[in-house]
């Protein structure tokens, strides 16, 4: 049976003591919204809707195009929300899952099987359960003598003895859409004045209609946010399950608890990735490297075989069999080809090195195309900013770049020519030149 997901995220999150909406609020680089939906169109295969109320054009940017909103002008309720969802809905036969979006944890696998449960249900509703945690304000699952469901009872309307209940509601239920509409408007107002979705169970059962569960695998998919402190607890969640996968496809962490990886990596088999290092955004990383420790790379390309030590890169590429650090220094636009060689301190950024290049040691290289073989000197400077535009530096192969040259941009420096130690190079010099001095000017070549 066809199966559509409701998301809701209307829910103001009063708890987060933020200006920011709650479920915009990062979880491992990622806004929260975004597990449930991608969860949900994995589960069901179609695009989710999404409830949205406290700061929803905020969400409405975060998600775009990928999901259909639905608004809920106030926020009355669990059961208030979903039925704001039956006029786009009226006409699905299917049914519905319902998710919060604030449960970032819960699998694509747990929710299937939440699904499949329904599936065989002769009744209108199955829903996921929780046991052996904390309660933190779960509602409680009511069973009768004979074991089966009645009810559902919020923490702060139960009764003592349904207080020790220790089976919960995780949030999450897979209902018959035909049944739905009808049983949401005998739902009545809470004593907190809000409409309960939980409700429907009591409904379902009075109706003589059966009731299903289905629990989760691991207690921590049942985490919801409701606090910064649940956040952290998420994340550490979070980073555990992302780093055991990559564990489990071939990447050795030397201690897993220091390492951070967001869920848009991607990394082949056989890296090893040191303790401190922070792997972010759509970064790809190929088989064979070695990263960190102390290292942040964030939306790079990295080929096969580099060792990275030390350092910050962003939005750059790497080909294969790079070498950089410690303490070097990637910025966007910044692409170095097979085997350069790059040492302690140095800066790059919107230049190309090309293959076999070495730079060992203190230098910024900053709107350079440079071919491969060249040596840059220890101190080198690409004067590339005169303090009103940028300026490129063009190197040919061969080149010898001796220390502290700088290069004054525009300038092209032909195939095996060199710089003097020192050199502060203005004008561009020709191949197989040798140019020193202040500004630097060509000598004759001493004869070897
Ligand atoms: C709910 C359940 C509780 C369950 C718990 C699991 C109800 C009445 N209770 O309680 O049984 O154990 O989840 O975490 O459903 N929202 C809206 N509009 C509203 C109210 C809420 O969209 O008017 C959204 C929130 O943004 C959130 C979700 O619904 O994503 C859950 O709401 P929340 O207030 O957090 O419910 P809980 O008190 O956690
Ligand atoms: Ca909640």
């Amino acid at each position: 049976m066809e199966t559509i997901a409701l998301i809701l995220a209307a829910g103001q999150g009063t708890r987060m003591k933020s200006q920011l909406p709650k479920v915009l609020h990062p979880l491992m680089g990622v806004p929260l919204v975004h597990y449930s939906v991608e969860t949900a169109v994995k589960v069901t295969g179609n695009q989710p809707y999404v409830v949205i109320g406290h700061g929803a054009e905020q969400v409405v940017q975060a998600l775009g195009e990928e999901v259909h909103f639905i608004t809920q002008e106030q926020q009355l309720g669990t059961g208030h929300a979903v039925l704001q969802a039956e006029q786009a809905l009226m006409k699905f036969e299917g049914q519905v899952l319902v998710i919060s979006a604030d449960m970032p944890l819960l699998r694509v696998e747990t929710l299937a099987a939440l699904v499949q449960t329904q599936a065989v249900n002769p009744g209108p509703v199955s829903l996921l359960t929780v046991s052996g945690v904390e309660s933190r304000g779960f509602g409680r699952i009511i069973r009768n003598e004979q074991g089966s469901i009645t009810a559902i009872v919020e923490e702060a309307q139960a009764t003592l003895r349904e207080l020790a209940v220790q089976e919960y509601n995780v949030g999450a239920y897979c209902i018959n859409a035909r049944w739905l509409w009808a049983a949401l408007k005998k739902v009545k107002k809470s004593p907190k004045g809000e409409y309960y979705l939980t409700d429907i169970v009591q409904i379902a059962v009075e109706e003589g209609l059966p009731v299903q569960v289905s629990a989760v695998a691991e207690p921590v998919e049942a985490l919801g946010i409701n606090t910064r402190q649940h956040l952290a607890e998420a994340e550490a969640a979070m980073r555990t399950r992302i780093n055991t996968h990559w564990m489990l496809n071939g990447v050795t962490m030397i201690d897993p608890s220091r390492v951070y990886i967001e869920p848009g990596v991607k990394m082949e088999q056989d890296c090893t990735i040191w303790p401190d290092t922070y792997i972010k955004g759509k970064t790809e990383i190929g088989t064979g490297c070695e990263i960190g420790p102390n290292t942040i790379i964030e939306s790079c390309k990295i080929g096969k075989d580099c060792r990275i030590l030390a350092s910050v890169l962003e939005s750059a590429v790497l080909e294969d069999q790079v070498e950089m650090g410690p303490f070097c220094r990637l910025r966007k636009g910044a692409h170095l080809a097979s085997h350069v060689h790059m040492g302690n301190f140095g800066e790059v950024k919107d230049s190309y090195l090309g293959e076999g290049t070495k730079m060992g040691h203190f230098s910024y290289i900053g709107n350079a195309q440079i071919a491969g073989d060249v040596n840059i000197g220890a101190g080198t400077i690409t004067c590339n900013y005169d303090g009103v535009s940028k300026h490129t530096t063009i190197i040919e192969e061969g080149v010898f770049i001796g220390s502290d040259t700088m290069l004054v941009a525009p300038v092209k420096i032909g195939k095996g020519a060199t710089t003097g130690a020192g050199a502060v190079v203005n004008r561009d010099v020709a191949p197989g030149e040798v140019v020193v001095g202040v500004p630097a000017r060509p000598i004759k070549k001493v004869k070897s």
